[in-house]
């Protein structure tokens, strides 16, 4: 059951689709404090908090202060509190299970048990805002519920269940080939190959470098024979260039973001000084949408969208300031305070708040400060370019993903989780994240894969692609300046070779649940306690998840570590899997076990009375050939496994296609 709550009026999100008619009645244990815009919640101590999709920290967010503000956070340690998304949400599983929703554009605080061990207070900084309570028996259910309310989640086209690989510093055609021709030599699948920045001409949105891909449809075109995609970034900021269409054309017709005085605003980012489109126009967002079709007219069908937070690395104002600072340090024989100073300063000139307050937003004729709807300014980017390709391409599936997100852009494209780091922590918060980013309808999502940041280890590399291997978004990304982590670049050739095989017979099974999750609003990964909600146990277990209805996931996640420890709800298969011709399978009691797991073995577990559908070995989705699929499972004879193999289309209504499977 739903309930919605209004407090003034608030800046449309459209992030539900539901209609819902607003009540005046709260329940008892739920205060509001309207002047402060205050919604509290007394924690028993038994009571368990998931939620806010992209966070730092566990899929139990209690003990810690987040709060939703879209940040270019390139470090994701724990002390932060916002990364890239603002996924308003949480849902509480203890006496009483709820959700609570926090629908505004505006930056919200939860204090979950931080400042008061036993205190959940959601805070929304300004403005309005529509609060929905769902009641539910489980926590299934109420996500279930939320997730109807939201709307149904994007689905991936088949292709991007494939490994992709992406580096910032594949600087020509020159490299790309050799990355398709390098995986091909060493026999391991590949399904698309990314463009960052440098495929542009000086970072241009919508332009290409012609001396370094001289020849780029023929580049698209000969990666697409070998049944790879080329995937090229789309910045949010347009180069300030004279001559440049995009730049002429957004300035001639309005489209960008003004400040106070009716000026462009300014700031840098990759490009140097860029203007910046105003995606709260409808006409802009139509406008920008569009521009991706010098693209996909090139033979392009995927695309992801960055620094729409949007990230400002500098403004004139700031630079000037900063000097103006330095200057009064000049000649002084500094102490330690005023270097500490000049420093912070320095920082202070990227993504600064008082930037975020000099620009306005045309939305349905008013001016509106940036900061008022920062929060939706990348989910109105990829809403801009999906819109376009709904319009435009109706009947291609386009694949597009964003950095910058709030709850509503799961609709129209997936995310993926920005620039971590090469370091174990990262690959075990990208663990923990899965879920609670389900939960808010991203199910297309995952985390570069080996890390972004820092130089990555071989061992790190296999155990991260051993979990990667059950997310939808199976990309291997690092920065420019890293250790180069193409995999075929490693000694261990043979062990990675295998995940990646592995992955492949997984697609069925992957791209099925994924299927189900979207049509029916369910989440791909669950914490152990939603699908088991009376064993107390599975509540305490953060390093283990349920992939889909058969699978429950117990990743290795430490160096050196050549096994773990894993709690197994109910008896269950433990598959080892080694290559596809050497998967051993042990069935262990539910309960604690120390299961072994060589650096070369991925495990894996299948729940009893549930089958999990292998695919046939491939090198590309293409490749996956149905009557050579097989059934694993056990205590499954009287099992059926519904595959959800794809869906059609009928009067713009997807409907998925089924087949049953047995053992
Ligand atoms: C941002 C993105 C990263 C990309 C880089 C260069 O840091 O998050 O993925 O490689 O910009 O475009």
């Amino acid at each position: 059951m739903i309930q919605k709550y209004s407090f003034e009026n608030s800046i449309p999100t459209d992030s539900v689709v539901m209609d819902i008619p607003v009540s005046t009645k709260m329940p008892e244990y739920l205060t509001v404090v309207k002047e402060e815009k205050h919604i509290i919640y007394h924690m028993k101590r038994q009571d368990i908090v998931y939620g806010l999709g992209e966070a730092t920290r566990g899929i139990n967010k209690r003990g810690y202060i987040y709060s939703s503000n879209c940040s270019d956070e390139c470090s994701h340690t724990e002390e932060k509190q916002s990364l890239y998304g603002a996924h308003n949400v949480l849902f509480v599983k203890g006496k009483r299970n709820f959700g609570l929703f926090v629908d505004t554009s505006q930056r919200v605080t939860f204090d979950i048990g931080y400042t008061d061990m036993d205190q959940l207070l959601i805070r929304v900084e300004n403005g309005g805002f529509d609060l929905y309570l769902v009641e539910g028996e489980s926590l299934d259910e109420i996500v279930a519920e939320f997730r109807g309310l939201i709307g149904q989640s994007y689905i991936a086209p088949k292709w991007a269940f494939g490994y992709q690989q992406s580096r910032w510093g594949y600087k020509s055609e020159e490299d790309i080939r050799n990355v398709a021709s390098q995986y091909e030599q060493a026999d391991m699948p590949l399904e698309a190959i990314y463009l960052d920045i440098d495929y542009m001409e000086r970072y241009k949105d919508f332009t290409i470098n012609t001396e370094t891909f001289p020849q780029f449809e023929q580049l698209v075109s000969d990666m697409k024979e070998k049944g790879i995609h080329l995937v090229p970034i789309i910045d949010a900021g347009v180069k300030i260039e004279k001559g440049y269409e995009v730049y002429e054309e957004g300035v001639e017709k309005g489209y960008f973001c003004k400040t106070e005085d009716g000026e462009y605003f300014t700031a840098g980012v990759w490009p140097g000084k860029c203007h910046f489109p105003d995606f709260m126009d409808k006409d802009a967002r139509i406008w920008f949408g569009s521009k991706y079709s010098f693209l996909i007219d090139k033979g392009i069908d995927g695309f992801w969208n960055d620094m729409n937070e949007p990230a400002l690395f500098y403004t004139d104002k700031g630079v000037k300031e900063f000097f103006e600072f330095a200057d009064t340090l000049r000649g002084e024989n500094l102490d330690i305070d005023k270097v500490f100073a000049l420093r912070d300063k320095m920082e202070h000139l990227s993504n600064n708040e008082e930037d975020y307050r000099s620009f306005y937003h045309k939305l349905n004729g008013k001016m509106i400060c940036h900061d008022q709807v920062h929060n939706l300014y990348g989910y109105f980017m990829t809403r801009a370019a999906r819109e376009a390709f709904d319009l435009l391409y109706p009947d291609r599936e386009i694949l597009l993903f964003s950095r910058a997100s709030c709850i509503g852009s799961h609709r129209y494209g997936g995310i993926w989780t920005g620039d971590n780091c090469s370091w174990w922590s990262h690959l075990l918060l990208n663990i923990k994240m899965m879920p609670s980013l389900n939960m808010c309808g991203y199910l297309y999502t995952g985390a570069d894969i080996g890390g972004f940041g820092c130089n990555i280890s071989e061992e790190l590399m296999i155990r991260w692609i051993q979990f990667g291997v059950f997310t939808p978004l199976f990309r291997n990304h690092s920065a420019l300046g890293t250790r180069e982590q193409e995999l075929y670049r490693f000694k261990n050739q043979d062990v990675m070779r295998n995940i990646l095989k592995l992955r492949y017979s997984l697609i069925p099974y992957l791209y099925s649940e994924y299927l189900k999750a979207a049509f029916q609003n369910t989440m791909l990964f669950r914490p152990l306690a939603f699908a088991y909600p009376e064993d107390a146990h599975c509540e305490q277990v953060e390093d283990e998840l349920l992939l889909g209805e058969s699978l429950l996931l117990a990743p290795v996640y430490e160096q050196n570590a050549r096994g773990r420890y894993v709690y197994l709800p109910e008896k269950m298969l433990c598959i080892k899997y080694r290559s596809l011709t050497d998967m051993e399978q042990t069935v262990y009691e539910k309960g604690h076990h120390y299961i072994k797991a060589g650096l070369e073995e991925c495990i894996f577990f299948i729940r009893p009375n549930r089958l999990l559908v292998l695919g046939n070995e491939a090198n590309r989705t293409t490749e996956l050939k149905e009557e050579a699929y097989q059934v694993i499972g056990f205590e499954a004879e009287e099992a059926v496994y519904e595959l959800w193999n794809g869906y059609v289309v009928k009067n713009g209504l997807r409907k998925p296609k089924k087949k049953c499977y047995t053992l």
